[in-house]
């Protein structure tokens, strides 16, 4: 039996990365899965790898309606929606002062505004059927100041902000909403240290080496199933210990 039979999950940001581990396991534990990315070649790819539970949607997540045709799909082609992952988003590195406006505002409307409009358009559909999972993508970047992370720190901590209001504001619809945070994760778009820095990179860490993806996807699944039943509104570390100092 899969910790994940007959419900259905939305995964943003599922062409790559870890969207696309997580869209594995989740079928893999008997889910059905609406796969969404900008990219919708290599999507379309890896729904039809993963077979008659997994269905592609091009969407982009800062756009409302493109909000409303992953939501219909999901409705109509499979019978509802059980757990929202909000995965998608985007990511550099610049130093606080050589940050720009439109740079600023873009970070925040993929990554902030992008998660919001999952939450806003998937939350009442999970009420009409008792509730559901809500797990939103943050960081370590979101839980102290890391340098150069001005905009994706800054919209990163915003995603925590914005799953605790949810989390009070829907609990009593059934709908529980949390957040992971990731450290180092190895072999995604976002993060590849190069092989001489890890050493150093890694030193301090208690578990010296970057997380693999199947271990963020383990306890997504966690999140995402009758397991965590009474877990609601918190950040779920998963780091190596890197930020225990
Ligand atoms: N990789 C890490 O080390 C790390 C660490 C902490 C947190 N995270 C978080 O984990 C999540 C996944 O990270 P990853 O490294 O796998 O990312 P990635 O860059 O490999 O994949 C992100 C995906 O999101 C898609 N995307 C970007 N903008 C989009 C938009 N507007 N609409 C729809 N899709 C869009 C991209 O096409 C891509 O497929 C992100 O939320 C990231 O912030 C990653």
């Amino acid at each position: 039996m899969g910790q994940l039979d007959g419900k259905t999950i939305i995964i943003t940001g599922a062409a790559q990365g870890m969207g696309a581990v997580h869209a594995r396991r989740c079928v893999e534990e008997g889910a059905r899965v609406v796969l969404t990315d900008l990219q919708a070649e290599a999507g379309t790819k890896l729904a039809a790898e993963l077979g008659g539970n997994a269905r592609f949607v091009e969407q982009d997540v800062t756009s409302e309606s493109d909000w409303d045709a992953v939501v219909d799909e999901a409705t109509t082609h499979f019978d509802g929606i059980d757990g929202l992952v909000n995965n998608a988003a985007i990511w550099w590195t610049k130093p606080v002062l050589e940050e720009d406006a439109a740079n600023m505002l873009k970070m925040l409307e993929v990554n902030v505004i992008g998660t919001w409009q999952g939450v806003r358009k998937v939350a009442p559909k999970m009420a009409e059927r008792g509730g559901g999972s809500i797990v939103n993508l943050s960081s370590i970047a979101g839980t102290r100041g890391i340098p150069e992370h001005a905009a994706y720190g800054a919209s990163k901590w915003a995603v925590r902000g914005l799953s605790k209001v949810a989390a009070g504001e829907l609990g009593p619809m059934g709908v529980r909403v949390n957040t992971i945070h990731p450290g180092a994760v190895e072999g995604t778009g976002m993060f590849l240290v190069p092989e001489e820095e890890r050493a150093e990179m890694f030193a301090t860490q208690p578990l010296p080496r970057p997380a693999r993806r199947q271990e963020i996807s383990g306890l997504l699944i966690f999140l995402l199933s009758d397991q965590s039943s009474y877990v609601t509104g918190h950040e779920h570390v998963i780091d190596g210990g890197r930020t225990v100092w």
